[in-house]
């Protein structure tokens, strides 16, 4: 069990109080609050350390490439990685997506060549493979949901096994439903058809213990905002003995071993991959976010996302004017809720609920695809993470019913 009285003491934001309500943030799968120990990591940074990296053998500048370089040790060994070099800075998940698609995608997928994805993507795991496919001549093929919501894996092995996939790039867990899929039976159903997998780690890093040289995928992308850590940090995991065969995305300084007038050399990876001054105060932030992370443990995380999940869905069940989408139990799923209430608009639940110091999302959750094969325009969605109880659940389930009555 969470300390969650302890845990909620280290989030300064949870003391706030919209619209003069005790603030219930339910919105964890967009960005979670940051702890103390990362907000004051990021202002130590600027306090102490502040420098360019790599650039110059002063002393405030060498603690500023240690604070960097610790970060990407920190993260080797938060998802044990093999070795630091795998481990590249972006601004976010979409951006390491974007980095793998510019990059590796556009060098090596071509014409007649597939790229598997699943119809549950989110918007940044569509769209860069969706360029590459336009300008290579290559064919997108998406493996859609079963009766229960989830992954499709018979759909998923009839078209892994239909030939020519280069790619399948697949998220570990939904952002609108919470299902986790089966990676480890996708990654090796993939590289015996010879194809590379790339995995959307956005919503399970936060959740889940990550373990990339296990699950032996290729490329594994994540933001550092989704688990305690800044906004504008994020990770791109690229397998060892792809290091040299993924080509620099942006270029510029710092990513160069020699630069004459008409060609360049560059620098080992991971810095031919990290062009211009990076995001050091955003790094060294994460770093505190990973230890907050370690502390709880993240099996003890997963086990409270379902708890909560499962105690929500009892209660929703209940409501008869309340559509669910998604598994109806919380078995194998993080702590993620999509529903509609009966004839009210996605919006005006959510501003309802604002009104009850209640913070969820509406919209598409850009998942348009997704939204459209479940027939939808939008859906609510109420996302949980280690802050949460079951107290706050139950005001979220006395709003819904509030909901219906200015409706009715
Ligand atoms: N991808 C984030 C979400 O699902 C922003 O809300």
């Amino acid at each position: 069990m969470l300390d969650i009285l302890k845990i909620k003491d280290d989030f300064p934001i949870l003391k706030s109080s919209p619209h003069g309500k005790k603030l219930i943030y339910f919105d964890n799968a967009a960005t979670t609050q940051k702890p103390t120990q990362v907000v004051e990591a990021v202002a130590d940074y600027y306090k102490k350390y502040n420098a360019n990296v790599y650039r110059s053998p002063h002393y405030l500048s060498t603690l500023s490439t240690e604070s960097y370089e610790e970060a990407r040790e920190s993260v080797k060994r938060f998802i044990n990685a093999k070795t630091s070099e795998s481990i590249v800075f972006t601004r976010n998940a979409t951006e390491s997506i974007n980095f793998i698609a510019y990059t590796w995608g556009l060098k090596h997928i071509g014409e007649g060549d597939v790229i598997v994805l699943t119809i549950a993507e989110h918007h940044s795991n569509i769209l860069p493979w969706q360029m590459v496919a336009e300008k290579k001549g290559a064919k997108l093929k998406y493996v859609h949901l079963d009766e229960d919501s989830r992954l499709d894996l018979d759909e998923f092995k009839r078209t892994i096994s239909e030939g020519h996939v280069k790619l399948v790039a697949v998220q570990h867990a939904s952002n609108v439903l919470g299902i986790i899929n089966p990676v480890d039976e996708i990654i090796d159903l993939s590289h015996r058809n010879g194809a590379k997998v790339l995995i959307d780690g956005a919503q399970s890093i936060p959740n889940m213990k990550i373990d990339v040289e296990k699950l032996g995928c290729d490329f594994y992308a994540f933001s550092g905002h989704k688990m305690l850590g800044p906004m504008g940090i994020g990770v791109l995991y690229i397998k060892e003995d792809l290091l040299d065969d993924v080509p620099p995305f942006l270029s510029g300084g710092e990513m160069i071993d020699e630069v004459f007038e008409d060609h360049s050399t560059f620098a080992p990876s991971p810095l031919k991959f990290e062009a211009g001054t990076p995001n050091v105060e955003g790094a060294y932030g994460l770093i505190k976010a990973i230890e907050y992370i370690e502390g709880i443990g993240l099996d003890n995380i997963l086990k409270h996302e379902q708890e909560l999940t499962e105690y929500a869905l009892s209660k929703l069940v209940e409501i008869d004017y309340v559509k669910l989408y998604g598994p109806k139990n919380a078995e194998n799923r993080t702590g993620i809720i999509s529903f509609n209430v009966l004839n009210v608009h996605p919006h005006d639940v959510a501003t309802i609920l604002d009104q009850d110091g209640i913070a969820v999302r509406s919209g598409h959750h850009c998942c348009q695809p997704l939204m459209r094969y479940l027939g939808v325009p939008a859906t609510v969605r109420a996302s949980f993470y280690i802050y949460n109880d079951k107290s706050e659940v139950d005001a979220f389930v006395d709003g819904l019913k509030d909901v219906r009555k200015w409706f009715r």
